[in-house]
C-alpha cells in the first residue's frame, strides 16, 4: 500500500508532488520518488527513506508542469533506491508509479520480457517494460496502455507518463484506490483526496478495470475496450485543518485528544429532532431481516467488532460472529439462511476486507460498511454505509476511529432493538455524552499515564494486558497499540486463560496490566493478577470507580458498564504513546506499517 500523486497543469509540479507525497506518507514510507517532464526531457529523482530525504535530492532548478510521484511500502524487493518508484522502460521513454501487487508478473516476464533486462526486484517494473514492448507493437501509446493493463492480474493503481508527450498522464485502476482531482486548467491524481486538497476538493472516482487519459483541460475515462465513460465528480468533505498536526508533536496524540469531540459529533449525527436515535431506515430493515450477523474486519477494527458483537447480541438479541477478514476469505464458515455482513474499516480500503465483500456480494448477500471514509471502496461497494465522523485519522496507530466504531456499533444495536419494539433501560446518546466528558478528564491526565508508562515499559522486552469479558477485548487492543508503535512484544490475554500455559512466560519484572471494569468478574480478574504477581510480575490495575481497591494504579470515572471500553482504552492508548516516545520510536509512522493496507 503505497501513495501515488500526479499533476498536470500550469504550475511547477515539484512542490505539488512533494507536498502530496508528504500527505500520503502514512500509506508507506520506506522509499519515494518523483518524475517530471519538460522540454529538456524526463527528470527522475528517487531516494530510500522519507519524503524529507527525497526533497534533498530533487533539483530545485528543474521546472515542469507535468509529473508523477510515489511513496512506497515494499511488497516485492527491499526498500532501496533501485526498487523505489517511478520505474522506467528500457529506452527511458515511459515512466510509471504503481500501488498494488501484480500477481502474474512472473508469467508476463516469461511470456513478453525474456530479452528485456529488468533492473529492479519489483513486480511493478514488469508493467513498464511490457508497456514498451506493446508500444513497439501497436505504435499507439493509448492502445498500448490499454493492452498492457488488460494483461495485468492483481491490484493496481497506476500513473504513467510518456517522455514524448507533456500533455497526458495515463492512469489505470483495479482494487487499489485512486482518484482524479479536477481543476481549471489543471488536474491531479491521488491515492487519497487528502494529498491534493490544497489544489482541489472536486474528485472523480475511478472504478476497477478503467483507464483514464488526464490532460490539463479534460479527463477521459475509458473502459479497457476504449469506450468512454461519463461520471459526475463529488466534493471531498475534508477540512484541510483536520490533516495538520497543529501544535501537537504527533498526530496520534492529537487524535487521542479528539475522541471526546468525536463522541459529540456522533451523538449529533445519529440523533433526530426529538433527541432519539436516528438510524437510516434501510439499515434498520437490513438488521431486522438478518437471522445472523457476520462482522468482518482487520486489526483495530476487528477489536472494535468484538465489542460490537456483545452490543448487538445483548441489546438487539441477534446472534453475531466476528471474523478476521484475511482468514474469512479463504476459510468461510457455514453461513446462515439470511446473513447480514458488517464490514468495519477506518480507511474503507483494507484489501483483506474488500476481498470478503466481493465474495459475499457474488453470493448475493447484503453488506453494511461502518467507515470513516464515505466514498471509499468498502463503502461504495456495500449496500449500506454508517459514517464514523471521526475526521481524517493520519497516525498509523488507530485511536479515535476505534472508539468511534464502538459508539456507532452501540447506536446500531440500540436502533435495531427499538425497531424490534424492545424496551431498553439504556439511552446510548445520554451515556455517550457522559463518556465524552470522562474521556476529556482522562486526556487531561497525560502526566499520570506518562509516569506509569515510564515505570512499566522503559526497560522491558515484553508485556501482558489481561482482562475478562469486554475488558479482554480492550486488552487485545491495548497490546496491539503497544506493539505497533513501541515494538515491545505484547499480548492481550483472557485473565482466566493465563494459568493454562502462558503464565510460564511471567518472570521477575514482567509488566502485567489488568483492566477491571466489570462487576461480575472483578474478583476473578484480581485473582489472576495475584497469580502473576506471585511469580514476580510488575502488576498494574486499571479499575472503575465503585469496583476499585486501594492499590489500583488508576481508577476510571464510572460510565455505563456496556460502554467502559470507550474510557478504559484511553489510558491504554496513552501508555503506548508514551512508551514509544520514551523509546524514541517514530510514533506516527512505525516501522514496517502503513495506515491503509490495500494489498492482501
Ligand atoms: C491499527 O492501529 C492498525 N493501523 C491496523 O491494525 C488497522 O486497524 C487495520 O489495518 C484495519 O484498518 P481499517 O480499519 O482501515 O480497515
Amino acid at each position: 500500500m503505497c501513495g501515488i500523486v500526479g499533476y498536470i497543469g500550469q504550475n511547477d509540479t515539484k512542490e505539488i508532488l512533494l507536498n502530496g507525497l508528504e500527505k500520503l506518507e502514512y500509506r508507506g514510507y520506506d522509499s519515494a520518488g518523483i518524475a517530471t517532464l519538460n522540454n529538456y526531457g524526463l527528470h527522475l529523482f528517487k531516494a530510500k527513506g522519507r519524503i524529507a530525504t527525497l526533497r534533498e535530492k530533487v533539483d530545485t532548478t528543474v521546472a515542469s508542469s507535468i509529473g508523477i510521484g510515489h511513496t512506497r511500502w515494499a511488497t516485492h524487493g527491499e526498500p532501496s533506491e533501485e526498487n523505489a518508484h517511478p520505474h522506467q522502460s528500457s529506452s527511458g521513454r515511459f515512466t510509471l508509479v504503481h500501488n498494488g501487487v501484480i500477481e502474474n508478473y512472473y508469467e508476463l516476464r516469461d511470456d513478453y520480457l525474456s530479452d528485456v533486462n529488468l533492473i529492479s526486484e519489483t513486480d511493478t517494473e514488469v508493467i513498464i517494460q511490457l508497456m514498451e514492448v506493446l508500444y513497439n507493437q501497436y505504435q499507439d501509446v493509448a492502445e498500448a496502455f490499454r493492452q498492457t493493463v488488460a494483461l495485468l492480474k492483481g491490484s493496481y493503481a497506476i500513473a504513467l507518463i510518456d517522455a514524448e508527450d507533456q500533455d497526458t498522464i495515463y492512469v489505470a485502476k483495479n482494487k487499489s484506490p485512486l482518484l482524479i482531482g479536477l481543476g481549471e486548467g489543471f488536474n491531479v491524481i491521488a491515492s487519497d483526496a487528502m494529498a491534493t486538497l490544497k489544489e482541489t476538493n472536486r474528485y472523480l472516482e475511478i472504478h476497477d478495470k478503467e483507464v483514464v487519459l488526464v490532460n490539463r483541460n479534460y479527463v477521459e475515462i475509458q473502459k479497457l475496450d476504449g469506450i468512454a465513460v461519463e461520471r459526475e465528480p463529488y466534493i471531498a468533505e475534508i477540512d484541510a485543518a483536520d490533516i495538520e498536526k497543529g501544535t501537537y508533536a504527533h498526530f496520534m496524540l492529537k487524535e487521542i485528544d479528539e475522541q471526546p469531540f468525536v463522541m459529540r459529533k456522533i451523538i449529533k449525527a445519529y440523533q433526530n429532532q426529538q433527541g432519539n436515535i436516528k438510524l437510516d431506515a434501510s439499515v434498520e430493515k437490513a438488521m431486522l431481516e438478518a437471522d445472523r450477523i457476520y462482522i468482518v474486519a482487520a486489526g483495530t477494527s476487528y477489536h472494535a467488532g468484538l465489542i460490537g458483537k456483545q452490543m448487538i447480541e445483548r441489546l438487539a438479541n441477534i446472534p453475531v460472529e466476528v471474523h478476521i477478514a484475511s482468514e474469512f476469505s479463504y476459510n468461510m464458515p457455514l453461513l446462515s439462511a439470511k446473513p447480514l455482513f458488517i464490514f468495519i474499516s477506518q480507511s474503507g480500503e483494507t484489501a483483506d476486507s474488500r476481498a470478503v465483500l466481493v465474495r459475499i456480494k457474488e453470493l448475493g448477500h447484503s453488506a453494511l460498511t461502518i467507515t470513516n471514509v464515505p466514498g471509499s471502496t468498502l463503502s461504495r461497494e456495500a449496500d449500506y454505509t454508517l459514517h464514523l465522523y471521526a475526521g481524517p485519522e493520519i497516525a498509523v496507530a488507530s485511536t479515535k476511529a476505534y472508539t468511534a466504531q464502538i459508539a456507532v456499533l452501540t447506536i446500531l444495536a440500540v436502533g435495531t432493538a427499538k425497531a424490534k419494539g424492545m424496551t431498553l433501560d439504556f439511552d446510548p446518546l445520554q451515556e455517550l455524552a457522559i463518556v465524552s466528558s470522562v474521556m476529556e478528564s482522562l486526556t487531561d491526565q497525560k502526566d499520570t499515564f506518562q509516569q506509569i508508562a515510564i515505570d512499566l515499559f522503559t526497560e522491558t522486552r515484553n508485556a501482558f494486558f489481561i482482562g475478562r469479558g469486554v475488558d479482554y477485548f480492550v486488552a487485545q487492543e491495548a497490546s496491539l497499540k503497544l506493539k505497533e508503535i513501541s515494538y515491545i512484544q505484547a499480548e492481550g490475554f483472557a485473565g482466566g486463560e493465563l494459568k493454562h500455559g502462558t503464565i510460564a512466560l511471567i518472570e521477575e519484572g514482567t509488566p502485567v496490566i489488568a483492566i477491571a471494569t466489570q462487576e461480575n468478574v472483578n474478583y476473578s480478574i484480581r485473582g489472576n493478577v495475584q497469580e502473576v504477581a506471585a511469580r514476580g510480575a510488575k502488576t498494574c490495575i486499571f479499575s472503575m470507580e465503585g469496583l476499585h481497591q486501594d492499590n489500583d494504579a488508576f481508577v476510571l470515572p464510572q460510565v455505563h458498564e456496556l460502554l467502559t471500553p470507550l474510557v478504559s482504552v484511553i489510558p491504554m492508548q496513552l501508555l503506548a504513546y508514551y512508551a514509544a516516545l520514551h523509546r524514541d520510536c517514530d510514533v506516527d509512522k512505525p516501522r514496517n506499517l502503513a495506515k491503509s493496507v490495500t494489498v492482501e
